[in-house]
């Protein structure tokens, strides 16, 4: 469903990676981990369009989108959750919702019911500004609007970052379910090793500017795996 290939960014002469090759199948969980500051939020950012690529190719669905801006890529299906939970602080959780329903391509309303029904905590919020929610309940809403646009590919940058225990196990009941009862593809930045070995199907590790280990998520648990992953 999404093959990166060669994939290279920079910020001015500093470059970050070097030719990252990733692919995520159809229906499955692709966990994406490393370090702090190897460049996984410029990898998402690149596969979005956020960021223009040095070199290398983003393909979706078989179509090459690396020169499509990031809009044409959300509206064949490619659903993006920045790093850091970021809403509409000012405008409540339903208008939050409403405004990604305007601009989706179907302005289905009962996309926003669905996305609410994945995280129903939310339904007892509608009313409340974004702004005034906690990190976790923030971190729901970003995924839920998302969600609006109904994806075929979820996108999603270490969304338990920052995230209180009891709305982590939420929020990662709500992965789990998107990808094993709805079949969604998911490409997921996580550096929660055991989340990642619950959930993913299978693993990347970023370092060096590329791809430096990937296999089956059950290789998670390999000591030499752990060790690419210590800070
Ligand atoms: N907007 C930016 N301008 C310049 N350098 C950046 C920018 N964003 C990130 N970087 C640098 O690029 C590297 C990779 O950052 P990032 O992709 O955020 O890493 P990660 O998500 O893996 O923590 C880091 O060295 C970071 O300092
Ligand atoms: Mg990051």
């Amino acid at each position: 469903m999404l093959e990166v290939t060669g994939l290279e960014a920079a910020y001015g002469r500093a470059r970050v990676l070097f030719g990252v090759d990733l692919a995520v199948g159809a229906g499955s969980l692709m966990c994406v981990m490393g370090r702090n500051g190897v460049g996984k939020t410029t990898l998402l950012n690149t596969i979005m369009g956020v960021l223009a690529p040095a070199a290398g190719t983003v393909v979706f669905d078989g179509e090459d989108v690396t020169r499509l801006p990031t809009h044409e890529r959300v509206r064949r299906g490619m659903g993006y959750v920045p790093q850091g939970h970021e809403t509409f602080p000012q405008l409540t959780v339903a208008e939050n919702l409403l405004v990604t329903l305007e601009a989706s391509r179907h302005r289905d309303r009962a996309a926003v019911d669905e996305a609410l029904d994945v995280f129903p905590r939310l339904k007892d919020l509608l009313g409340r500004r974004a702004g005034f929610l906690s990190g976790g309940q923030q971190q729901q809403l970003a995924i839920a609007r998302t969600l609006v646009t109904r994806p075929r590919l979820l996108i999603l940058d270490e969304p338990t970052e920052g995230v209180q225990p009891s709305i982590v196990a939420e929020i990662e009941a709500a992965i789990a379910a998107l990808h094993r009862e709805r079949g969604l593809a998911v490409l997921l930045v996580e550096q929660y090793l055991e989340l990642a070995l619950r959930l993913a199907d299978g693993f990347a590790i970023i370092e060096g500017g590329a791809v430096r280990r990937s296999g089956p998520a059950g290789e998670l648990a390999d000591a030499d795996v752990k060790a690419l992953l210590a800070v």
